[in-house]
């Protein structure tokens, strides 16, 4: 039986998430233990309306387990790296309609859905759509499941019809012409040999994200500026992007973090969140206390700062192929999947690129007053944070999408380089 915590989780979070600062109560203390979850009454006598909306309650389902994976990924990853959570959930919940008894109560308890099938219905197609291609962003997705095996053809429509993978059958051939088409199919040239042979099924899946920024930063103002460890020691250079606009920043007491976002595309229908640790908070710090609350839903109570500030973030692209992903996921919960072997692997290869591009420039503001206890007090931030935003050292980072909130690339920086 599936525990209520999903259900109940939403209204604890709602009420948590009502302030601006995300409650600790719940934090995994130690990543390496596998999660549990608390200990609720089993209230699974009531059912659900399939009417009603259920957008909200998958936004947030998917950020617990898209922390939990976060935070292993961080861990094989040296806290650099891009991933996409929201892929690895969509193409696993497949397999959690094609599966029964404990393979499946696995998938639903680690992928947070919902036991009535109608209410998971919802949350698929909540999470379609999110990703639109235009001349300002490029979106690039792949994500297939090459399988050996015949699959039932009703199962394959469902996942087709929720875009939860497309699917390549792999007729049984040797390692090499497996390879060739799984490559093929999912245009997926950093495969090797050794990823594909004796597999029975695959999930591959392709993520290359480019975007525009709303308000371009000026080329001209980009220098080359070190960039230093968690300790203060300067690792490396990068060309720091620079801009001074009016932005939505918060300080977070307890993660010791400031916290910003910049929108991204022409009609804003993305925006980057990074957040950078202050003083001797590390970014593995923030990691591990990482709430399963939605830190972005503090930006729905803040409002943009009154005046420009100047904000410096590296140019960047940073490019992950995460072979792990099924021992990542074992070490979630998901067991039992892997021994049905109609699936034996998962890999993912994200790239975000992001550098100065925009095609408009940030609307002349009135002259920056000397700075001071005034403007910090206008810009919301607590005076001690200063009034500016510099990632000049490892930070975290977010691209949500504006609709729904939902985070599609999650990562971290933490390994300077010039480009
Ligand atoms: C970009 O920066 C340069 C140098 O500071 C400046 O001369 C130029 O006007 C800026 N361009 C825009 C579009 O703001």
């Amino acid at each position: 039986m599936l525990t209520i915590f999903t259900l109940l989780g939403i209204t604890v979070d709602a009420v948590l998430c009502g302030g601006f600062f995300p409650d600790l109560s719940n934090l995994t203390p130690n990543i390496n233990v596998k999660p549990t979850l608390p200990a609720l009454p089993n209230l699974n006598i009531f059912t659900r309306d399939c009417s009603k909306d259920y957008k909200d309650e998958f936004r947030r389902n998917l950020y617990v387990f898209s922390t939990n994976l976060y935070k292993r990924v961080a861990g094989v990853k040296e806290n650099h790296f891009v991933l996409s959570q929201y892929s690895v959930w969509r193409e696993l919940s497949a397999f959690a309609e094609n599966t029964e008894g404990e393979a499946q109560k696995e998938l639903l308890e680690v992928l947070h859905l919902p036991e009535e099938s109608c209410v998971r219905e919802k949350y698929y197609n909540a999470a379609k759509n999110l990703e639109r291609n235009g001349e300002d962003v490029t979106l690039a997705r792949k994500r297939v499941f090459a399988s050996t095996r015949n699959q039932d053809s009703s199962w394959i429509d469902f996942a087709k019809r929720y875009e939860l993978f497309d699917f390549a059958f792999i007729q049984g051939k040797n390692t090499e012409d497996a390879l060739r088409e799984v490559t093929k199919a999912v245009d997926a040239s950093w495969l090797k040999a050794e990823h594909v042979k004796d597999k029975k099924g695959l999930l591959v899946d392709k993520m290359d994200f480019t975007g525009q920024w709303y308000y371009g930063f000026n080329e001209s103002e980009t220098k080359e500026e070190p960039f230093y460890d968690d300790s203060g020691k300067e690792i490396g250079r990068v060309n720091m992007m620079k801009i001074n606009t009016k932005v939505k920043i918060a300080y977070l007491p307890v993660l010791n973090s400031k916290i910003i976002e910049l929108p991204i595309g022409n009609d804003k229908r993305y925006r980057l969140v990074l957040l950078v640790p202050i003083g001797r908070t590390t970014v593995s710090d923030v990691i591990r206390l990482l709430p399963h609350t939605i830190i972005i839903d503090i930006f729905d109570n803040l409002m943009e700062s009154a005046i420009a500030l100047p904000v410096a973030i590296p140019r960047f692209e940073i490019k992950t192929e995460i072979d792990e992903l099924r021992d990542l996921l074992k070490g979630l919960g998901i067991d039992k999947v892997w021994d049905d072997k109609s699936i034996d692997g998962v890999y993912q290869r994200s790239t975000l690129r992001l550098v100065e591009a925009g095609p408009r420039a940030v609307p002349a503001a009135s002259p920056l007053p000397g700075l001071g206890i005034g403007q910090a007090l206008r810009t919301g931030l607590a005076a001690a944070v200063g009034a500016d935003f510099v990632a000049n050292r490892p930070f975290m980072f977010g691209l949500v999408d504006e609709d729904t909130r939902t985070c599609l690339l999650t990562g971290a920086y933490s390994k300077p380089s010039l480009i």
